[in-house]
């Protein structure tokens, strides 16, 4: 199991791997990242991913310093360094080094990080028992102030949620929008079944644009099953009969415990476990080259 770290096109060690403590990333969460896996050792889905990347820095004013091709490569590269059987690749562009002071007017170049490290993914259990949510108290920031649609660093938000959830004795927590309806948990998107139809918080409700949520939503529909993204309240989790969450680095994971009771007979359902069996199939088809 090897970790190894690309900063600004140099792959190094862990201990090696350094960012200054001026960098506004480090000092104000002032950067934008992303998370993909390998699938054989390919990463998957990192057309989507790096675009996904460009809108966010765009959006905060960022302009990223590698051209996709470069991403590609840099990230190539460190893989291969890496030399694990699965890789976790985390990209993370940070503002750069400047005063102390919010204002990034004197951060002139952004610091680009590469992590690999081995992945292995989650525990069978959690897929063959599903995890327990439950509804925290913080709300979802609301897309005026930082859009929960654009995936910057500036995750504290999501850390005091999943801090709230814990303390409750969940796996994780499942956040509200300042009007009340469901949005998302703290690092995965939030979806209901209810006679076979899937329900989910549309992006207008306050949510990150999922790369799993778009290929399982994609996967669903060509596979006949209805889907409705809409607003959606918390009372609904209380009539379904499935529930699951996805992201990229769970693929998707059944919800069978939400608030202390049981999603529908409290097993993760039929229509979960048919959409795991066809999402394994589709990172299956990377092996033939389809994306
Ligand atoms: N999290 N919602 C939030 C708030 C997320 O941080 C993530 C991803 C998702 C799922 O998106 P995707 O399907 O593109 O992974 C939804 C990554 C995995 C992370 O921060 O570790």
């Amino acid at each position: 199991m090897t970790t190894v770290i690309n900063i600004n096109r140099e792959i190094l060690s862990p201990e090696e791997a350094n960012i200054s403590v001026f960098d506004h990333g480090f000092l104000f969460g002032d950067s934008v990242y992303e998370v993909l896996i390998t699938c054989h050792g390919i990463p998957f889905k990192i057309k989507e991913h790096l675009q996904r990347m460009s809108v966010s820095a765009e959006e905060i004013g960022l302009k990223l310093p590698y051209t996709y091709e470069e991403f590609f490569r840099e990230i190539n590269r460190t893989i291969a360094a890496g030399n694990n059987r699965e890789s976790y690749i985390r990209i993370v562009v940070t503002r750069g080094v400047g005063e102390i002071n919010i204002d990034p007017s004197s951060c002139l170049k952004p610091n680009t990080i590469i992590y690999i490290s081995e992945f292995s993914g989650y525990s069978e259990g959690l897929y063959k028992d599903g995890i327990n949510l439950v509804i925290v108290s913080t709300r979802r920031n609301i897309k005026e102030s930082i859009n929960p649609g654009i995936k910057t660093g500036n995750y504290l938000n999501n850390v005091l949620a999943i801090m709230e959830a814990k303390k409750r004795g969940a796996t994780d927590g499942l956040m509200l929008n300042a009007e009340g309806y469901l949005t998302e948990s703290t690092t995965s998107n939030f979806y209901l079944v209810k006679d076979r139809v899937i329900m989910t918080p549309s992006l207008e409700c306050g949510i990150l644009g999922g790369i799993t949520r778009g290929i399982v939503l994609e996967l669903a529909r060509e596979n006949g099953i209805h889907v409705e993204e809409r607003m959606i309240r918390p009372e609904e989790i209380r009539e379904a009969d499935e529930a699951f969450i996805t992201s990229t680095t769970r693929g998707i994971m059944p919800v069978t415990i939400c608030d202390d009771s049981k999603v529908g007979d409290g097993r993760p359902g039929g229509l979960t476990k048919k959409l795991i069996g066809l999402y394994k199939n589709k990172l299956e088809d990377m092996i033939s080259g389809d994306l």
